[in-house]
C-alpha cells in the first residue's frame, strides 16, 4: 500500500483527503449531535450537486484557515478510492489537520483537476522534502485559479506519520493537466515517474512531484498521519501542527472541535430540547449556526502579502452573498470575530487600495454588483460597532468605492470594466447618477447596488463625515432615474429599465420578466428586473408611491408568490423554483418581508414562513440554492429567530419565531431572549410584548434589545391578524428626485 502525500494534500479549500466524518456524540450539552453537515450537498437531483449548496463537506473550526474533507467540487476521483476501500477519519484544528487511514490491499491513484471548470483550480509548482528518516515530510504547492481569477497563491506544508514507514522516496514527472498557459504536457502521453531519495522540486516546467510512504501490511493497517498548513513557511506549519494537534488520538482533535463548537457558536442560542421539542427544527437550527461559519477565513499572523498588526481575513466568497443579512447576524452573535473582521477588510485597504467584494486566495474578486462592502461596514456601524476600528480609515475605504474607479484588469469574466474590486460602473455613476445600457453590463442591477452602496456612504459619513453626507444620500437615489413609469408588465406599471447614456430608455422589446440570462453580461444579475425592482431598502416609501401606493404595492408583491409566473430560464440559479420571487439567490432575500412596510405583517409571515417550510429542510437537498458562505443558512436562522434585519440600517422587522422559547446570547455577554406562545394553534401575530411592553410596530431598533439584550413574547394563532398599528418601518433614504 502507498500513500502519495502530492501535489495537493492539504489547500485551504480544495483538498486530497477521503472522507467519513463523524462528531462525537456524548452528552446532552453537545449541540453538534444536531448539525447535519451534508445539508446542501445535493440539489434537486439525487446523488448531484447541481443545483444544491455547493457547501463544504468534511472537518473545520468556526471560521478556522483549515477545512479539511474530500472535495466536492465534481472532480470525481474520490470514488475509485472508496471502491478501494480506504476508509479515512479526519479532523481539523484551524491550521492542521488529522487523518486516519483504514486500509485494504491495493493501490491508489491520485488523478488531477477538471480543466472543463473555468473555475477550477490548478497546481502550478511545489517542492517536497521528505525528513526524519521518512517519518515526516514538509514542502509547498503553488495553485492558481478559482472562481475569482485570482493571482497564484503558495500553500506550504508539514506533515508527519504516527509510524515511521519502511521506505519513503521522492517522485517527480510531467505535468499532464491540460492547463492553459501553465506548461504541461496534456498531450505528451504517458507520464513515468522518475524517483529521488528525499527531496524534489518542481522546476520550470511545473513537474508534479510527491512522496511514497510504504509501510508493511499485516501489522496494524491503520496509519494516522497530521498535517499543518501556512501561507508563510514550513516552518509556521510545523507549529501549527505541533501546537494545535499534540496527540496522535484523532478523537483527541474530534473533541477539542466539538467543544470548541459548542463554546464558540452552538452553546450560545439555547431552545427546548424536551419530548415536545421538534428535533427536525432543531437540526435545521444548528446546522445553520453550523454552515454560517465556515467562512471567511480568519488568516490573522498567517498574510503573506504585508506586515501589520491589524487581523486578516481572507475567503470572503462574497459580500454580495453575505450582505443581505449574514453580516447582521456576526454582529449580534460573534461580534469579536465580526470587529476583527472589518479590521482585516480595512487593512486590505489600506495596502491593496480597495476593500474586496470577493476575496480568496489573498486576491480581491469578483465583484457581482456593487461594492457590498460598504453596506456591511455601514451596517456595523449605525449599530454601534466601534472597538479597535479605525473609524477613519473605514470610511475612507468606503470613499474609494464611491469615487475611484478600478482599474480594468480585463478579467475573462467581463471586459468591460474591472471586476476585481471597486465600482466597475462607476464612471457612469459619476457622470449620469446610473449606469447605462450601451456603457456597461448589469445597468439595472448595479444601479439597484450602487444606490445602496451610496445610501451606506451617507449613514457613515452622518457622524464621521457630515459634509458628505447630502452629497450621497442623494446619489443614492440613482435608482430612481433608471425607474420607467410607462413599462407595463402583468397588468403593473412602472418598473426599473435599461436606459442608455443619452438618457433615453431602450424600450425595443423590454420585458422586465427576462434579463437574458441574468449573467455578467445580462442587464441584470441572477436575477430578473421585475426582482430587483423590490431591492430599495433605504426607500420604500418611494418604492411604494412609484408602485402606486399601499394597495398596487400589495397586489404586485403578491403576484411574486405565485406559482408558475417565471418565464425566465435561470439554470441553476433558479432550479425547480417557478414564482417570481427567488428564494434560491440573494436578491430577493428581504422581498417577502416587505408587507411589513404597508403594515400587514400578517401577509409577511405567510410568505416568508411557506418558504421556510417549503424549501429549507434538515437533508442533503436541505436549501434551495447555494449557501453562498452562509447566506443562505442565515436567510433560514433569521426566520427561525422571527426577525429579519434591514441593512444598512439599526432596524429589524418583526416576523414569526419557530420555536417556544429561545435564549440567544448576543453582544458578547447579554442575552436576547425570544418567546412564543400558541405556536400549536398557528404560527401569526396575534400580539408582541418588547421588553414587557405591548408592541404596535412591526419592527424595532438595534438598541431596544440588541445591545443590552432584552425580551420579545409573541403571542402566536392561526388569524392572520392586523395587530400592528404603529408606523411603518423608516425609509431614511428618502430623497425626492
Ligand atoms: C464526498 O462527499 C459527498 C457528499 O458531499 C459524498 O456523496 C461522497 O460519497 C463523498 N466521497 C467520498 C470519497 O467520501
Ligand atoms: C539515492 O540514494 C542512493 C543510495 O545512497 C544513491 O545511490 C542514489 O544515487 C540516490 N539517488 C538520488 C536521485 O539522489
Ligand atoms: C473514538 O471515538 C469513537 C466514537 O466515540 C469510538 O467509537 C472509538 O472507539 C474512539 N477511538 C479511540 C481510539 O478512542
Ligand atoms: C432562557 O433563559 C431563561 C432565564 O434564564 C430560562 O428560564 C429559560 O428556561 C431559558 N430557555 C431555554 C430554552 O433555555
Ligand atoms: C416539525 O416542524 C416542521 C416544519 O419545519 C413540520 O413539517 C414537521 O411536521 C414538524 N414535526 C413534528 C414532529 O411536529
Ligand atoms: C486611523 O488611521 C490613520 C492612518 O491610517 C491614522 O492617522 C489615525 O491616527 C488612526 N486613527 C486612530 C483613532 O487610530
Ligand atoms: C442634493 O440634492 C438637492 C435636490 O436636488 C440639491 O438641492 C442639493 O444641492 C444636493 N446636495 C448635494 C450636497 O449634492
Ligand atoms: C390583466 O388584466 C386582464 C384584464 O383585467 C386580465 O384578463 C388578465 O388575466 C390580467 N393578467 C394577469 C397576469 O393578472
Ligand atoms: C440614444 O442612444 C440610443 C443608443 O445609442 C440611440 O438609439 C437613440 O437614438 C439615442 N437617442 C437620442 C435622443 O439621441
Ligand atoms: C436594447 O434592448 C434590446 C432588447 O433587449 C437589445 O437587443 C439591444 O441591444 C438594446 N440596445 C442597445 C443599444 O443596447
Ligand atoms: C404549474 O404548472 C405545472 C406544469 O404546467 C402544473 O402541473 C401545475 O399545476 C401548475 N401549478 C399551478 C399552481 O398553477
Ligand atoms: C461584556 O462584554 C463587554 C464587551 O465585550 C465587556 O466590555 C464587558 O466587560 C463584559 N461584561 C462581563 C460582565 O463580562
Amino acid at each position: 500500500m502507498r500513500l502519495s502525500p502530492c501535489d495537493s494534500q492539504i489547500r485551504p479549500w480544495l483538498l486530497l483527503t477521503f472522507v467519513t466524518w463523524t462528531l462525537a456524540v456524548e452528552q446532552q450539552a453537545d449541540y453538534s449531535q444536531y448539525v447535519n453537515v451534508f445539508i446542501g450537498s445535493e440539489g434537486p437531483f439525487p446523488g448531484q450537486g447541481f443545483g444544491g449548496g455547493d457547501i463544504f463537506v468534511g472537518g473545520a473550526r468556526p471560521f478556522g484557515v483549515a477545512k479539511i474533507g474530500n472535495d466536492t467540487a465534481g472532480v470525481g476521483y474520490y470514488n475509485t478510492k472508496l471502491q478501494n476501500g480506504v476508509e479515512v477519519e479526519l479532523s481539523a484544528s484551524r491550521h492542521a489537520g488529522i487523518m486516519q487511514y483504514s486500509f485494504p490491499k491495493g493501490d491508489k491513484h491520485y488523478l488531477p483537476g477538471s480543466p472543463s471548470d473555468a473555475n477550477s483550480q490548478a497546481y502550478i509548482g511545489g517542492e517536497i522534502k521528505i525528513v526524519d528518516d521518512g517519518a515526516a515530510y514538509n514542502g509547498y504547492g503553488t495553485y492558481v485559479g478559482g472562481w475569482n481569477n485570482g493571482a497564484p497563491f503558495t500553500v506550504y506544508f508539514y506533515g508527519e506519520f504516527s509510524d515511521p514507514p519502511k521506505s519513503a522516496r521522492t517522485f517527480r514527472g510531467k505535468n499532464t493537466d491540460p492547463m492553459r498557459q501553465y506548461q504541461t504536457y496534456a498531450s505528451g502521453g504517458t507520464s513515468h515517474p522518475t524517483y529521488g531519495n528525499d527531496s524534489e522540486v518542481s522546476g520550470p516546467m511545473n513537474d508534479r512531484i510527491g512522496a511514497i510512504f510504504s509501510w508493511d501490511s499485516g501489522s496494524d493497517m491503520r496509519i494516522r498521519s497530521r498535517v499543518g498548513i501556512s501561507f508563510i513557511s514550513t516552518g509556521k506549519a510545523r507549529s501549527f501542527l505541533k501546537s494545535e494537534i499534540p496527540s496522535w488520538d484523532l478523537n483527541d482533535t474530534v473533541k477539542s472541535a466539538v467543544d470548541e463548537w459548542n463554546q464558540d457558536v452552538f452553546r450560545k442560542i439555547q431552545v427546548p430540547l424536551d419530548n415536545d421539542a421538534n428535533i427536525t427544527n432543531v437540526r435545521l437550527l444548528y446546522s445553520s449556526l453550523y454552515f454560517i461559519h465556515l467562512m471567511p477565513s480568519d488568516r490573522t499572523g498567517e498574510n503573506p502579502l504585508w506586515d501589520s498588526d491589524e487581523p486578516s481575513w481572507d475567503d470572503f466568497y462574497t459580500m454580495w452573498d453575505i450582505f443581505r443579512c449574514t453580516v447582521s447576524f456576526y454582529h449580534i452573535f460573534q461580534p469579536t470575530y465580526y470587529e476583527s473582521m472589518i479590521r482585516g477588510l480595512i487593512d486590505i485597504w489600506r495596502y491593496q487600495g480597495f476593500l474586496p467584494d470577493g476575496r480568496s486566495g489573498n486576491w480581491n474578486g469578483l465583484v457581482q454588483g456593487g461594492s457590498d462592502a460598504d453596506n456591511m461596514l455601514a451596517d456595523a456601524y449605525v449599530k454601534g460597532m466601534r472597538g479597535a476600528i479605525n473609524w477613519t480609515d473605514g470610511y475612507a475605504a468606503m470613499k474609494t468605492d464611491a469615487e475611484v474607479i478600478p482599474y480594468n484588469t480585463y478579467d475573462p469574466t467581463d471586459f468591460s470594466a474591472s471586476t476585481k474590486e471597486g465600482r466597475g460602473a462607476l464612471g457612469d455613476w459619476l457622470e449620469l447618477g446610473y449606469v447605462s445600457q450601451d456603457r456597461n453590463t448589469r445597468c439595472i442591477s448595479r444601479t439597484v447596488e450602487y444606490s445602496l452602496n451610496d445610501f451606506a456612504l451617507s449613514q457613515v459619513a452622518a457622524i464621521e463625515m457630515p459634509s458628505d453626507q447630502q452629497k450621497y444620500l442623494n446619489r443614492s437615489a440613482g435608482w430612481q432615474k433608471i425607474w420607467n413609469p410607462d413599462v407595463e408588465s402583468l397588468n403593473f406599471t412602472g418598473f426599473l429599465a435599461p436606459k442608455f447614456s443619452n438618457g433615453t430608455f431602450n424600450n425595443t422589446e423590454y420585458d422586465p420578466r427576462y434579463c437574458d440570462g441574468c449573467e455578467w453580461h445580462s442587464i441584470t444579475y441572477e436575477g430578473i428586473p421585475w426582482e430587483y425592482s423590490f431591492v430599495i431598502p433605504h426607500d420604500m416609501e418611494t418604492l411604494i408611491g412609484f408602485m402606486g401606493g399601499p394597495d398596487t404595492f400589495e397586489s404586485r408583491l403578491d403576484i411574486m408568490f405565485k406559482p408558475n409566473m417565471s418565464v425566465q430560464d435561470l439554470d441553476m440559479n433558479g432550479a425547480g423554483i417557478t414564482t417570481l420571487m427567488n428564494i434560491g439567490n440573494e436578491p430577493d432575500f428581504a422581498t417577502p418581508y416587505l408587507y411589513n412596510y404597508i403594515n400587514k405583517q400578517a401577509k409577511s409571515v405567510e410568505k416568508s414562513r411557506t418558504l421556510g417550510y417549503q424549501y429549507f429542510k434538515d437533508a442533503a437537498y436541505g436549501v434551495p440554492g447555494n449557501s453562498d458562505a452562509g447566506a443562505m443558512n442565515t436567510w433560514i436562522l433569521w426566520q427561525m429567530l422571527g426577525i429579519y434585519p434591514v441593512v444598512t440600517q439599526p432596524v429589524y422587522l418583526i416576523s414569526s419565531p419557530w420555536f417556544p422559547d429561545l435564549n440567544m446570547t448576543i453582544n458578547g455577554n447579554q442575552t436576547l431572549r425570544i418567546m412564543a406562545t400558541g405556536l400549536d394553534e398557528g404560527y401569526y401575530v396575534q400580539k408582541v410584548k418588547i421588553n414587557g411592553q405591548t408592541w404596535s410596530k412591526n419592527w424595532f431598533e438595534h438598541e431596544d434589545i440588541m445591545t443590552q439584550g432584552g425580551t420579545i413574547e409573541f403571542e402566536l394563532g392561526s388569524e392572520m391578524m392586523a395587530w400592528e398599528t404603529g408606523s411603518v418601518p423608516p425609509s431614511p433614504g428618502h430623497v425626492k428626485v
